[in-house]
């Protein structure tokens, strides 16, 4: 390892220590309890523009980006780099680390490579919108930037949660121009390849007791909407054989999907919100919303939990006269990452002394989207007990600093290959 790159290893760790800190608190999050922010509150603008500061401050040039997601180069626009980064944006009540860990890694990196020189040519990205918290949908940024989202759900389909309007009137509110949303692209103009590093929200790591993991596959995903609508009624003067009580319809569904994906190792599913109307201790739930998360590494696997589950609650729907109604949100298959950035990452992880078999993503991921245009990778640094979209989220610094150091080695090499060290930065050779 090169000794200029070890030496920066402990003040790697305090900086990210101290970033990840920064940024889990006021003014940054909208709870001061939890990480809260997501697309186009005031604390995520700001973290958003903190991140492009200090970008900036290093000599990289931040894009004009149509929707908010940051796009910071330290090359000319479209010329060849290697993209680094995750997201800003958090679940409502969220940890510190998810996605925000790996924005900081890459800020560190474009940190070490003005301090030592590296000549990396690099493209820092925080996705828009990754976790759907604002406008319940995955991968928003990423999913614009490779051309899954187009103008008529930006228009209609995809809504704010907080009051229901269209996605394109709160970005232009927030002063964004949605009518470029096209040039969410331009994003990719010139990658390379993309390197994401990310907590790995499980905990094949820590139980392995090692400090970084190469990711194979991200298990896909599906969302969708059920409603299940019956008769509310007194709580206290309508017999228990004269009910349509659709909260005892969704309690059948969610146990159904308990069941499918229990007996489908590595599948899971999830009913993660359920809206109960009218919502009073004595009135019979006369309608509920539920939403199922369904996800598993091999596509059929996943659509087997999902037709199990949702042909249980159907049928315990009929059962208790309930109306029942499935409405998907989306659905993205299971990705393999890219073979040579893999083997990159994996090399350079080798050279970090933290080698070891690769794993497989059951979170989903910005480079779920982004395998589909520019080969893609991913490295996990151990996050504690595999606790994530949690206020308990926890992670060691120091794994991250070895992480960064491995990023290095690894967008060295990838950039190397295509010719894009030595052609587009001018400077010392590099040392990684
Ligand atoms: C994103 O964090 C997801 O996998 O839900
Ligand atoms: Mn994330
Ligand atoms: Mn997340």
């Amino acid at each position: 390892m090169p000794a200029a790159l070890e030496a920066a290893r402990a003040r790697s760790a305090a900086r990210i220590a101290a970033d990840v800190h920064t940024l889990a608190r006021p003014p940054f999050t909208a709870d001061p309890e939890a990480v809260c922010r997501y697309a186009y509150t005031p604390e995520w603008t700001r973290t958003v523009r903190w991140v492009a500061d200090r970008l900036a401050a290093l000599g990289f040039a931040v894009s004009d980006a149509p929707l908010g997601t940051l796009v910071a180069r330290n090359v000319p626009a479209g010329a060849p780099s290697v993209g680094v980064g995750s997201h800003l944006d958090s679940v409502r009540r969220g940890g510190a680390w998810d996605g925000t860990l790996g924005v900081v890694m890459a800020l560190e990196l474009a940190r070490l490579d003005a301090e030592l020189g590296l000549g990396l040519p690099l493209t820092v990205i925080a996705w828009l919108e990754e976790e759907g918290a604002g406008f319940g949908r995955l991968l928003l940024g990423s999913g614009l930037a490779v051309g899954d989202i187009g103008e008529a759900e930006l228009r209609g389909g995809i809504r704010s949660l907080d009051d229901g309007r269209p996605f394109w009137d709160v970005a232009a509110d927030a002063g964004h121009d949605p009518a470029r949303w096209r040039d969410s692209a331009r994003a990719l103009d010139g990658l390379v390849a993309w390197l994401e590093p990310h907590i790995e929200q499980g905990r094949v790591l820590q139980d392995a007791r090692r400090p970084l993991g190469v990711v194979s596959a991200i298990a896909g995903h599906a969302h969708v909407d059920v409603t299940l609508t019956g008769r509310a009624g007194h709580a206290g003067a309508t017999p228990m054989d004269a009910r349509a009580d659709a909260l005892l319809g969704a309690a059948e569904l969610c146990l159904a999907a308990e069941a499918q994906a229990a007996r489908r190792p590595g599948a899971t599913a999830t009913v993660g919100e359920l809206v109960v109307e009218p919502g009073s201790m004595n009135v019979v739930p006369g309608r509920v919303r539920a939403t199922l998360d369904v996800r598993a590494a091999d596509d059929a696997v996943r659509d087997a939990v999902l037709d199990g589950a949702l042909a249980a609650g159907r049928a315990a729907a009929t059962r208790r006269g309930l109306a029942f109604e499935a409405a998907e949100r989306a659905r993205r298959p299971a990705v393999r990452l890219d073979p040579g950035v893999r083997a990159a990452l994996a090399r350079a992880a080798e050279r970090e002394g933290a080698g070891g078999p690769e794993l497989v993503s059951g979170a989903t991921h910005d480079s779920a989207s982004l395998a589909r245009r520019v080969p893609s990778g991913m490295l996990f640094v151990p996050c504690r007990d595999g606790v994530s979209h949690s206020p308990d989220e926890a992670a060691d610094p120091r794994d991250a600093a070895r992480g960064v150091a491995v990023l290095a080695h690894a967008a060295g090499a990838l950039a190397a290959a295509e010719g894009a060290l030595s052609t587009m930065r001018k400077g010392t050779p590099s040392p990684v």
